[in-house]
């Protein structure tokens, strides 16, 4: 019987970047997926492909609206959508092979097929009806998570599809309804508007992006419409029927309003659930939070001696980056080092464009909470590097506590958003202040100049004027 320091179930985020760190501190380990190769959903069918289509869709975004303002004349632009797919599927190839290549630098076991832990330390590996038992001294869940689906909807991946298909349509479709405005309908949604579709969005709660705060969302959503992009908030789908070319969607809307739409593909785009379905023999009788996540403590061990969870199965945000820091913070526990993961300082994008991101506190959740929040806020429209890029839209909130002006929380609306939040992270994750900030030398002339002077602008003190 193969045997191990550390077996981990799952290769995505979590599991290979725990895989990794466990052999750069010594462990002899061995990583398993049923997929032929590691990544995950992330780099096979989410993050990654999502963001290269994000990527050749904006160029077709910016040769029909705002090549003009240049002075670039394109006639005839044609979306060649092989191609593109081709080139996503590059991009997911590179990665997933370079994840091999870091397996095998790391002298990692790469083993395909089925896990499932049957006992502590024990896992059985299934392949094609063949069945292998393996040992180890601990063993890392981390299986992630599948599409949720809603309760009167049927998914037949043709007409009514999950973001495993929305990223691989074989031709643009003439309407797409995409149920919830969340990361993945806004970002998908955007994709597909972009490339001609007639996109409408449906979501439950009174606003998208629901996370942010209202004045970042609000902003969101004016950019998003006026790229022609439709919103009914407020608004339940009831009912999905087949028909012919596609499905009727019946909804209530606001002030019980009915409303049916018909499309060519419908996205259900509300949440993903945690999968760990049969990965742990029912008689271990692994504990499960009320949620129907593995419960753990906070170094990620479950009630199984040796089983630990981490990634989309646990509590907490399921973002790749999130699993990718408790992958190292489980590992270094396992090896009696002090890892951890800051919880409070989690950021969080929609790689829509303007992107959109946040870590902290927003100025919401600090009203629910109780806490008192000094916010400051720059317009990007007032930014020169933002001018001269033609991407004016958008802003930087600061929020600090009026005390100590520690900062506690930021966001972000603006092209490359997901490139400045970093800086805030920092920040908070050092428990500097706004001041702080405000006071470190930004290069001239950038955007990252907008989050130093939203960051002046908690004290009143920021340097450009905002034009009227
Ligand atoms: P989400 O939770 O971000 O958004 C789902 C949206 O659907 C919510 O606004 C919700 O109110 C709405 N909704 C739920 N039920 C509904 C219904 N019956 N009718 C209409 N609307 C309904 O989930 P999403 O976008 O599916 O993403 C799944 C996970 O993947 C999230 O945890 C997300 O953070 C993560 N993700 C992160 C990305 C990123 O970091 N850029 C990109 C894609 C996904």
């Amino acid at each position: 019987m193969a045997s191990f320091d550390l077996i981990v179930l799952g290769g995505g985020p979590a599991g290979y970047t725990g895989a990794i760190r466990a052999a750069q501190l010594g462990l002899n380990t061995a990583i398993i997926d049923k997929r032929e190769v590691l990544g995950g959903t992330c780099l096979n069918i989410g993050c990654i492909p999502s963001k290269a289509l994000l990527s050749s869709s904006e160029h077709v975004h910016f040769a029909h609206r705002q090549a003009a303002r240049h002075g670039l004349k394109f006639e005839n632009i044609t979306v060649d959508l092989n191609q593109m797919m081709k080139r996503k599927q590059e991009v997911v190839r590179q990665l997933t092979q370079g994840l091999e290549f870091l397996m095998k630098k790391n002298k990692i076991a790469r083993l395909v097929g089925v896990g499932q832990v049957v006992g502590p330390g024990k896992v059985v590996l299934r392949r094609n009806g063949h069945q292998e038992e393996l040992e180890a001294k601990h063993v890392i869940l981390a299986t992630g998570s599948v599409p949720a689906k809603l309760p009167n909807i049927t998914i037949d991946r043709q007409v009514v599809v999950t973001s495993d298909e929305a990223l691989s349509f074989d031709k643009v479709p003439e309407d797409l309804l995409v149920i919830g405005a969340g990361a993945i309908g806004l970002e998908l949604g955007s994709v597909w508007s972009r490339l001609g579709s007639n996109v409408t969005m449906v979501e439950f709660l009174p606003r998208i992006a629901a996370t942010f705060d209202p004045d970042v969302t609000q902003t969101l959503q004016n950019a998003l419409e006026a790229d022609g992009l439709k919103f009914h908030l407020d608004t339940t789908v009831t009912a999905v029927t087949s028909q012919k070319n596609g499905a009727r969607v019946e909804a209530i809307g606001k002030d019980e309003q009915k409303l049916e739409f018909t499309a060519e593909k419908i996205l259900v785009a509300v949440g993903r659930k945690p999968f760990f379905d049969d990965a742990v023999a029912k008689d271990l009788g692994l504990k499960v939070t009320a949620g129907g996540r593995v419960a753990t403590d906070s170094f990620y061990r479950t009630n199984v001696p040796g089983l630990y969870a981490i990634g989309d199965i646990i509590d907490g945000p399921m973002l790749a980056h999130k699993g990718e820091d408790e992958g190292v913070a489980c590992v270094e526990r396992i090896a009696g080092k002090a890892g951890h993961v800051n919880y409070d300082a989690i950021p969080n994008v929609v790689y829509t464009n303007p992107e959109v991101a946040g870590v902290g506190l927003t100025e919401e959740l600090a009203k629910k909470n109780g806490i008192a929040v000094k916010a400051g806020k720059f317009p990007f429209l007032a930014n020169g590097r933002a001018l001269a890029n033609d991407q004016s839209q958008g802003f930087a909130k600061i929020l600090a506590d009026p005390k100590t002006d520690k900062l506690l929380g930021a966001q972000i609306i603006g092209f490359g958003a997901s490139e400045l939040i970093p800086e805030a992270v920092t920040v908070l994750e050092f428990g500097g202040s706004a001041e702080d900030l405000g006071r470190t030398i930004h290069a001239h002339p950038t955007m990252s100049e907008a989050v130093k002077e939203a960051a002046l602008a908690v004290h009143n003190l920021a340097f450009s004027i905002p034009p009227r």
